[in-house]
């Protein structure tokens, strides 16, 4: 591995798309008009998924120069490296190797990375989450009273819950009937109080998910749990007020997930009932390793495994695919030339599915507790904007919310439209396909983004001359489109490695290490020497700053 990473701004292909910038002039509707080809020649297969890049703000000698970049700033040996298992996560000295965790049984050759059996320890791993899926699934689990889970509740935060709870939303159609999962992360005591509540403890099982079984607000959530199970099974008569009736209570109704299995029973929860990972899966890459087991009890292990399988696919993708081809790469280096040559800040994630309405959340996390950082992986500071914000909601809502300013304001704007064929609930009003009137939607808006409407079109519907400026919409604003052709766990596991892969490769361009985190750390040191303070404790308060003192004695004052 070299020791330090290839500055991108001093590249031969940096300086040509710095020129090509310079003298391009978007025009969508030119583009268009001129080339007859473009959008079949920018539209790209990825696994299942059809990815029409062709309304971005690209020709093709941008897409060649981006490409060009990519190759010397050394991304195909990066993606060696990180696929080999080598040390990439530099910072905190370890392989990246989320890719292992969905890699199919029997792979050739094995992966065995620090002396470790990759693959035999990855399914290993998963079959004890298969198996204790299908005893949940079936009944053979139960409760204290011998009753059958009816609610599984996952305590975790991050990366333990952003993914898990996304992916149970994306695949409600797939849930096992007359099983539910919560999520509960934060630690504000409300998020636990309401997501017990109406809940029979007798057929409710916990799962806290830490990678670290360290975290501050999963482990206060999961005591708070565990104090609520003993109150309720207590209250019903269901176990005794004995300790040995907590702690067998505990061992029927709490199961963990870590890579601290120590720290799992010092809790009280048997590690027989907890599933595995490795310091090797960063807590955002996660929802397919064990971080996953809500899920696989949801969906079942079979769908777990077909989730699993569609991430696969887009790893072979990524790994095998000439980059003018290799769609991750090359929407990943479309986020380089918005945020470097154009100036974006921000990039838009608009699924038309309500099934993926905690995606953009999820992708928060990925994309930005790994690209948000100042320093490149050698220590040195970057030498370009990184990290742009990522957001959004699902259409039509956001239409209705914020479309305003990605049409007609002074930002630009990326967005990533997506899409299936077939929804879960094909509903009709009347004779109206609404999934088919939905989509139109989706059309609608990415045609409206990419070709505007000129001044000269606006007076055509006999606008009022002083209203016309406000009715013009300028157009080459830049879209990419992702249909599917319906949400199925496959596809949600294409989607997710999709944006894992964008993620990798905009972090190769700036040299960054996207695998650690420490811009999280500060605050929740802080916290920690300030929770004396707002407990009452007057040295903990006069040792902050007068604006912080402030503010606590405030809260303390509001709260009496
Ligand atoms: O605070 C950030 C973070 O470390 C994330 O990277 C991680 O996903 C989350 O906390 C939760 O960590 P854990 O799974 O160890 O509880």
């Amino acid at each position: 591995m070299p020791t330090q990473p290839i500055d991108p701004t001093t590249t031969s292909a940096w300086q040509a798309l710095t020129e090509h910038h310079a003298a391009l002039t978007p025009d969508l509707r030119g583009w268009f008009a001129a080339d007859a080809a473009r959008a079949q020649r920018l539209s790209l297969p990825l696994a299942d998924l059809h990815v029409d890049l062709s309304k971005n703000l690209v020709t093709d000698e941008t897409l060649a120069l981006l490409v060009q970049l990519a190759e010397q700033v050394g991304l195909t040996d990066r993606l060696q490296a990180m696929l080999r298992g080598e040390h990439i996560n530099v910072t905190e000295d370890r392989a990246v190797l989320h890719t292992a965790l969905r890699r199919p049984a029997g792979a050739s050759p094995a992966l065995v990375v620090d002396g470790q059996d990759v693959d035999g320890d990855v399914q290993a791993e998963l079959a004890k989450v298969a198996a204790f899926a299908d005893k949940v699934r079936s009944g053979e689990w139960t409760g204290v009273t011998g009753e059958r889970v009816k609610t599984v509740v996952n305590i975790g935060i991050g990366g333990s819950d952003l993914g898990p709870v996304m992916a149970y939303e994306a695949l409600k159609p797939y849930v096992l009937e007359g099983l539910e999962v919560r999520f509960v992360s934060n630690i504000d005591p409300t998020d636990l109080a309401q997501k017990v509540e109406g809940l029979d403890p007798t057929t409710t099982l916990f799962i806290v998910a830490s990678k670290t079984f360290g975290t501050l607000e999963t482990l206060t959530n999961a005591r708070l749990a565990r104090t609520w199970l003993w109150e309720q099974l207590a209250a019903a008569g269901a176990i005794a007020d004995t300790d040995e009736a907590r702690t067998a209570a505990v061992a029927q109704h709490f199961v963990a997930v870590s890579t601290a299995l120590d720290k799992v029973a010092a809790f009280g929860i048997d590690p027989a009932n907890a599933f595995g990972f490795w310091d090797w899966v960063g807590g955002r890459y996660s929802v397919d390793s064990a971080i996953g087991t809500s899920l696989a009890i949801a969906i079942g292990p079979d769908g777990f495994r077909d989730f699993l399988a569609g991430f696969h696919a887009v790893d072979e993708h990524v790994a095998t695919t000439p980059f003018a081809q290799n769609v991750p790469v090359l929407m990943g280096l479309l986020n380089i030339w918005y945020v470097n040559f154009l100036g974006a800040h921000t990039h838009a994630v608009l699924p038309y599915a309500q099934s993926l309405h905690r995606f953009a959340a999820y992708l928060q996390q990925l994309t930005m507790e790994s690209n948000g950082k100042s320093v490149r992986w050698d220590g040195t500071p970057v030498t370009t904007d990184t990290g742009e914000v990522f957001w959004g909601e699902p259409g039509t809502n956001g239409q209705h919310a914020f479309y305003q300013l990605i049409h007609q304001g002074t930002r630009l704007i990326p967005a990533d439209f997506i899409a299936v064929a077939n929804p879960a609930h094909p509903l009709k009003d009347g004779e109206t396909d609404v999934h088919a009137l939905f989509l139109a939607n989706f059309f609608a808006q990415t045609k409206a983004l990419a070709f505007g409407k000129t001044a000269d079109e606006v007076r055509a519907e006999g606008t009022a001359e002083e209203i016309v400026p406000a009715r013009v919409f300028s157009g080459n604003r830049p879209t990419t489109s992702i249909l599917a052709s319906s949400l199925t766990p496959s596809v949600l596991g294409q989607l997710i490695a999709l944006y894992e892969h964008i993620t990798f490769v905009q972090g190769v361009v700036w040299g960054i290490d996207s695998f650690d985190q420490w811009g999280v750390e500060l605050g929740k040191k802080l916290a920690m020497e300030i929770a004396p303070a707002v407990e009452g404790d007057a040295a903990a308060l006069d040792a902050q700053d007068p604006s912080t003192r402030a503010l606590i004695a405030k809260y303390l004052e509001l709260r009496g």
